[in-house]
């Protein structure tokens, strides 16, 4: 699967790259560390660096890159916290994108893949896995500081009030929310416009940036998207009452 050559995802990351591959482009990531590759990628030495080939049948990020998503991405420096990171595939390439003055707290609870995050970790060293449930947030609250960005692949029935639980703790004002859907984990009775719908709802008060994207052929069944925590509207002054408007006419 291609996107166009020169679609533009480059642009919003300095870390982010695109790879030709005959007439196809793939995203890819300038490594934070040297080769081995972390799950089996192809890595390339460019410009004095090596770069990550960021497989989209892998990773739901580099799919919806692929599939046209243009918003906003981790960036050098940021802090991102990171639901459901499993062993890691997607948020090594989170690390690398913030590069080594950046951080990425990885929450995972299951032991299993917990072991190989934390192997992971040795070779990033802005990497921080935390074995904790993403449904308490407040267990991890003193571990996490205020973050640029929350990225949630939990794959849970509740995985949007998961993921606004965790923003409402630790994403700073102004910060980015991107959130993959696995629709059947949700509901299976619903379209996927009504779950799409339902979801956009329990992330108020974040604010989607743009509709979600539909991760197919890549990962069936699955929406990306991502949203914004705005500062609260400043409140208005009051409207003046009818009897107080009444009152005032009178005065003129
Ligand atoms: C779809 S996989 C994540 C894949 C990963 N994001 C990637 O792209 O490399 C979902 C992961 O979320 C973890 N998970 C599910 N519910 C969780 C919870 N409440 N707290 C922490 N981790 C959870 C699962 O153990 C699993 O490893």
């Amino acid at each position: 699967m291609t996107s166009e050559p020169g679609a533009g995802w480059d642009r919003r990351s300095p870390r982010l790259h695109v790879l030709r591959e005959g007439d196809r482009t793939v995203p890819a990531t300038e490594a934070l560390g040297t080769p081995p590759a972390v799950y089996g990628e192809r890595v390339v030495a460019r410009d004095g660096g090596w770069w990550r080939r960021w497989d989209p049948y892998r990773s739901k990020l580099a799919a919806a890159l692929v599939r046209g998503y243009r918003g906003p991405v981790p960036r050098p420096s940021e802090r991102w916290l990171y639901l459901g990171a499993a062993t890691g595939t997607t948020a090594s390439h989170l690390a690398d994108l913030v590069g080594p003055e950046g951080s990425v707290y990885a929450v995972e609870f299951s032991l299993r893949p917990f072991v190989r995050l934390l192997r992971l970790a040795e070779r990033y060293p802005n990497l921080f896995p935390l074995l904790a449930d993403a449904r308490r947030p407040e267990s991890y609250a003193g571990l996490v500081p205020q973050v640029d960005g929350v990225y949630a692949d939990v794959a849970q029935p509740d995985q949007a009030g998961i993921a606004r639980d965790n923003a409402a703790l630790f994403l700073e004002t102004g910060g980015t929310l991107l959130l993959v859907l696995k629709l059947s984990s949700i509901r299976r009775d619903l379209s996927p416009a009504e779950l799409e719908s339902r979801a956009m709802d329990e992330l108020r008060p974040l604010r989607p940036l743009s509709t979600p994207v539909a991760l197919e052929p890549f990962h069936r069944q699955h929406r990306f998207l991502a949203a914004r925590l705005t500062a609260p509207e400043e409140p208005r002054p009051s409207a003046p009452t009818r009897r107080w408007r009444g009152r005032a006419a009178r005065a003129r």
